[in-house]
């Protein structure tokens, strides 16, 4: 959305001379203000799974205020103006051609990328924002009749490429990362702390300069060494973070492409994308600080990275367990059969599995048996922030039966069986336990419920690559398998 924002941006800027060029842009400007309200209302319906699919459509429609009122003074100004005419028809034919290759290209690989391959998708469009946001700041810098700038343009122009330079790089790491094409090993490069500041001081004393000094050769030095080293600082930052922290850091790059579109409204004086920049970047830092907070771990720590990659194998934990015991299909279904309370806890597997269909059948046949039946949510159960609340929304789970960690976790005492669906590192309880590669990590305490039937392949760790002591508990039984087709047949049985 921001990118594509980025693009018709430019449009607003050409200089408007004649009455029916000043009506227009009051008329461009109200309908922007008209977008703004759109686009929080679209941040508000996005906050509750009931009105997420409400919050899309005020999106979508913000936007399609936003590109249609663009349009129509592209439209008015190759009317009114014959100099302006060649540039009003060229940005029509440029926003056409941008959103036809833009459609090419998106709408089938948004068709089919899987909710589990979302998270890498949202890196890659992260960097774009970054690319446009770097873009836009040279453009605007050429533009400036003899590179005649203000010291406060100059500082946006500045400002507006480092931010997109960092997003670009580390966006596209970020991709890497996630999709396996790059090991998820941080990159440990020594004094890396050190490297960092010095990049940031640099470019901070690149950027007085680059505002003072009236010397064509001097400023492009400046824009150019800038551009390395934030090329380079995006790569360093988002490398030196492991696979454990990658989904903060995609929130946090979300941040800072918000942050890069913003730059990119002030420097085309565009109203509209400084609020939408704005509100991208505070929202994407907002989750950052969430999803920090259900993972227990420091804001700070995340960014400075070092961490998430050096998770032990479950191999490395020499802890004898015990011996984990097993259930089968007709157990289960008794187990059901004689619960009054059930939970279901669902993770990273139900995902693989796509059995969020038959969980859906399940709950529905428990309900009609007369069986109180709930779903407790770990905030990063998955691989995106409400992953689970989207497949049991697909699957048309009814909203109030999916309860927040937090709303759940005080009262497993009261629950007779526990189904944990392809979830591992969410009900590890070796998460209480100080020291732990995971400690201190808030998860469900399934293992305070009566039963607990846990549906997964093999015994093997989850994400964090940590043993879990809940498969060995007295109370715990193993059903293993495909958590779909187990499933499935358990709805048969019953
Ligand atoms: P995980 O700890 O990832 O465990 C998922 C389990 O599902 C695995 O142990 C796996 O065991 C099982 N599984 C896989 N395919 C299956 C299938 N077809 N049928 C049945 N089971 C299957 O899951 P979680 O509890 O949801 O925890 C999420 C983890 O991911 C956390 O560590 C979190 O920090 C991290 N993370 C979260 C996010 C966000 S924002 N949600 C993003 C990235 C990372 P088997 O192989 O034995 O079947």
């Amino acid at each position: 959305m921001t990118t594509l924002n980025l693009a018709i941006a430019d449009v607003v800027l050409i200089e408007e001379t004649s009455p029916l060029l000043e009506w227009t842009t009051r008329f461009t400007n109200l309908a922007y203000i008209a977008a703004a309200l759109l686009f929080i209302l679209a941040l508000a319906g996005l906050s509750k799974n009931d009105t997420a699919q409400r919050g899309n459509t005020f999106g979508a429609t913000g936007m399609a205020v936003a590109l249609i009122a663009t349009i129509i003074t592209a439209v008015v100004q190759s009317i009114e103006d014959p100099e302006a005419y060649r540039s009003g028809f060229a940005t029509l034919i440029l926003i056409a051609l941008a959103m036809l290759i833009g459609a090419a290209i998106g709408i089938p690989r948004a068709k089919k990328v899987e909710m589990t391959g979302m998270p890498e998708l949202i890196a890659m469009l992260h960097s774009f924002v970054g690319l446009a946001a770097v873009l836009i700041g040279f453009n605007s810098y050429l533009a400036a009749p003899d590179y005649g700038l203000d010291g406060f343009h100059s500082g946006e122009i500045f400002l507006g490429i480092f931010i997109g330079a960092v997003t670009f790089t580390g966006s596209i790491i970020a991709f890497l990362k996630l999709s396996g094409r790059m090991d998820g090993k941080p990159l440990m490069l020594p004094g890396r702390h050190l490297l960092n500041l010095l990049i940031i001081v640099s470019s901070v004393v690149l950027m007085f300069v680059f505002a003072f000094t009236d010397n064509v050769t001097v400023e492009w030095i400046c824009l150019g060494v800038m551009t390395a080293l934030s090329l380079f600082l995006g790569f360093h930052l988002v490398a030196a973070i492991g696979g454990g922290d990658m989904p903060v850091v995609v929130s946090m790059l979300n941040s800072y492409s918000g942050w890069a579109a913003a730059a990119a409204g002030f420097m085309l004086s565009n109203n509209l994308l400084i609020i939408v920049g704005a509100l991208v970047g505070s929202s994407g830092a907002y989750l950052s600080y969430i999803m920090c907070k259900a993972m227990n771990r420091s804001f700070v720590s995340v960014i400075l990275g070092g961490f998430g990659g050096d998770t032990p194998s479950a191999g490395s934990d020499d802890t004898d367990y015990g011996t984990h015991t097993e259930v089968n299909i007709a157990e289960t279904v008794e187990a059901l059969k004689g619960a009054r309370k059930i939970m279901i806890t669902p993770g990273y597997g139900m995902a693989v599995s796509q059995a969020q269909y038959p969980v859906a059948n399940l709950t529905s046949k428990l309900r009609e048996a007369g069986k109180d039946v709930t779903f407790g949510i770990h905030p990063v159960a998955g691989r995106l922030p409400g992953h689970m609340n989207v497949l049991l929304a697909e699957a048309k789970v009814p909203y109030d039966l999916a309860l927040e960690m937090d709303e759940v976790n005080d009262d497993f005492g009261e629950v007779d069986v526990v189904l944990v669906i392809g979830a591992n590192d969410t009900v590890n309880p070796i998460a209480e336990q100080p020291g732990s590669p995971i400690a201190g990590m808030p998860v469900l305490k399934v293992w305070e419920a009566e039963r607990v039937i846990v549906f997964k392949r093999s015994m093997a760790s989850g994400y964090a690559g940590v043993p879990n002591p809940l498969f060995f508990k007295d109370n715990t039984d193993m059903l293993l398998g495909d958590a779909k087709a187990t499933v499935e047949e358990i709805v048969a049985g019953l």
